[in-house]
């Protein structure tokens, strides 16, 4: 028996060390488990933030989903309350990797201090009354759905993403959206919970992405 709850303080420890294990090939990864913690607590109070866990009846973790019903405010969030804390475990992780600080300097630096300058700044997190599109539509996003190797098949991504749906969609949400590696097999799983497929797109970063939507008024929970 599942049951799906809201990510709290007491999920954070055990959700990080599972991302970790189970997307160790994602850069977040390679920052180490104490980043993994502060980004994963940077959830848990986030308005316009989605973080939900699975754990089975006997409380073991099975899973994890990390989105937004409103992105833009979830991000602005983070990086208030979190950011320093977020940018000082990736500069003592660089400090003892050089490889990491190399890829870092090259992929992401630009951006990540972009934000510390946004943070420097004072910006006051405000709603954005709804991300959208272009389109004036509500347009929410899932981040990272990810399930313990052992539970797989299990129907444990499914509930996550179910719920998800449910969740933002009382939110107001119209649409999501996400984006996955080519090369993995989640995009099959998206196709078989009926979200599309819409083209590709590069990262800030330079990775390929395929981009993914499912429009809630649709959708099946
Ligand atoms: C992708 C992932 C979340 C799926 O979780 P899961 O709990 O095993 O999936 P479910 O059991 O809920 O499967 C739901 C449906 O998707 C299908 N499905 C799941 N994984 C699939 C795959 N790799 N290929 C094809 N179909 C797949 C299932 O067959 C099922 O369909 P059905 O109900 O009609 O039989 C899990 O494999 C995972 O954690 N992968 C690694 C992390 C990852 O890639 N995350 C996504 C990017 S952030």
């Amino acid at each position: 028996m599942l049951k799906i709850e809201p990510l709290g303080d007491r999920d954070v420890v055990e959700a990080a060390q599972l991302h970790r294990v189970v997307l160790d090939m994602e850069f977040l990864s390679r920052f180490g488990p104490r980043f993994m913690r502060t980004y994963y607590r940077a959830w848990i109070h986030s308005p316009g933030g989605l973080a939900l866990v699975a754990r089975e009846r006997d409380g073991a973790l099975l899973g994890v989903l990390l989105g937004a019903s409103d992105p833009a405010l979830h991000v602005r969030a983070m990086v208030r309350d979190h950011g320093l804390g977020l940018a000082g475990s990736i500069a003592a992780r660089a400090l003892t990797s050089p490889p990491l600080a190399k890829d870092l300097i090259i992929t992401r630096a630009r951006r990540y201090l972009r934000g510390l300058y946004r943070l420097a700044l004072k910006r006051r997190a405000t709603s954005s009354a709804g991300s959208n599109d272009g389109t004036g539509r509500r347009v929410g996003e899932i981040t990272h759905v990810l399930v313990d190797p052992g539970a797989r098949s299990r129907g444990v991504g499914r509930e996550l993403v179910a719920a998800a749906v449910a969740l933002v969609r009382e939110a107001g949400v119209q649409e999501l959206t996400l984006v996955t590696p080519p090369d993995m097999d989640a995009r099959h799983f998206y196709e078989r919970l009926g979200w599309f497929q819409e083209g590709s797109m590069q990262s800030q970063s330079g990775e390929e992405f395929l981009k993914f939507r499912l429009h809630l008024d649709a959708a099946e929970d």
